[in-house]
């Protein structure tokens, strides 16, 4: 059986550091209530001149570098954001000029928050099915560009950046001994678009719009979801959270992210944390994460890593891997 091997990772964050005592000089905020709700001290903001495949490029070259790989060698590259550079054609087309990939093909997938699983998801089953046999995968961000500067209630949880991986096809037994991709769970329920959505668009205003969310909803529905979708991804390898190394979950508030792994009765010191220093970055944060734990040597191989998300749509989903 063909499983999906994560070969290679990286990550890119922009300059430039926006503070919660920054934040306070533009809306009427503090410090102590952005971290005692959210957990997020700071975020990175991306230069006017830097867009969404900037970043992305950025985090494909060093996630390429790492698994020793080029442009040259990928047949496929899904790239999750809901903040493209332009609204045709795809961001992903844009990374693969950059990075001289001239074969196979390259898209775009549209879940939020839930972006990068997703697109996880989609890379692996091209992969699993012989379509691909290396492909990248992206999650890019550039939220600062879609959010109201002056709404305290959503400017300061969200930053910007990009996170990838190199996925590459391998021989395994099928069984939930192999490395690489075990299992990928995605879902979305479209009745709730309202709690959380931009209020602009293409076919409807003609205008970018802003982001516009009910937060206590979205918090209520984010902790069960996710706890529903880690079990369905343990209970389809007949594994318990117990044998989990790592989980590595969609960084949009400190206390969803406690109050997932208090649901699952896993320790916090399993759980990989950078929202306090990257705050939101939708379809990046899974990578950004996975990336800082592969680099600083906490995930090593043989672990085993459970990835989840949830965001607007809703969307949510998760990915068991051993690396
Ligand atoms: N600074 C100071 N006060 C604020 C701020 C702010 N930045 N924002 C809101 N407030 C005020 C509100 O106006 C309200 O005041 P009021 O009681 O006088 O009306 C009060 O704080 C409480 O507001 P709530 O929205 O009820 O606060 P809550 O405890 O729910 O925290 C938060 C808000 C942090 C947004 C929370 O609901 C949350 O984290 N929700 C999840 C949303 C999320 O993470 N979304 C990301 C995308 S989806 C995803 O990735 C899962």
């Amino acid at each position: 059986m063909i499983r999906s091997r994560i070969v290679g990772v990286g990550a890119y964050l922009p300059e430039r550091v926006l503070t919660n005592a920054d934040l306070t000089q533009r809306v009427d905020t503090t410090d102590e209530w952005i971290v005692e709700r959210t957990g997020i001290r700071e975020r990175h903001i991306a230069a006017e001149d830097q867009f969404t495949s900037h970043l992305a490029i950025a985090a494909a070259e060093r996630a390429l570098a790492s698994a020793g790989l080029t442009g040259a060698d990928l047949d496929l590259i899904v790239l999750a954001t809901a903040t493209p550079d332009n609204t045709f054609p795809s961001t992903a087309t844009r990374v693969q000029a950059a990075l001289g990939m001239t074969r196979g093909a390259a898209f775009d997938v549209q879940a939020v928050c839930s972006g990068f699983i997703f697109a996880l998801s989609v890379a692996d089953n091209f992969i699993k099915s012989g379509q691909a046999r290396t492909a990248l995968v992206i999650g890019a961000e550039c939220f600062s560009r879609i959010l109201d500067w002056t709404d305290r209630s959503t400017c300061v949880l969200f930053g910007d950046g990009a996170g990838a991986v190199v996925l590459r096809a391998e021989e395994g037994r099928g069984d939930n001994g192999d490395n690489g991709i075990l299992s990928t769970h995605i879902h979305s329920d479209g009745r709730h678009y309202k709690l959380l959505h931009v209020d602009g668009g293409p076919s409807s205003t003609q205008t970018v719009g802003h982001l516009r969310m009910e937060g206590r909803e979205v918090f209520r529905h984010a902790v069960v979801n996710l706890a529903s979708v880690v079990h369905e991804a343990l209970e389809a390898n007949g594994m318990a959270a117990s044998s989990l190394d790592w989980i590595v979950p969609h960084q949009a508030n400190k206390r969803i992210i406690e109050g997932t792994a208090r649901k699952l009765g896993l320790s916090l010191d399993r759980v990989v944390m950078t929202v306090e220093r990257h705050a939101n970055t939708s379809a990046a944060s899974v990578p950004l994460a996975l990336t800082e734990a592969v680099e600083d040597g906490r995930i090593k191989p043989g672990h085993l890593v459970l990835l989840e998300a949830m965001g607007g749509g809703f969307t949510w989903g998760a990915a068991l891997v051993r690396f």
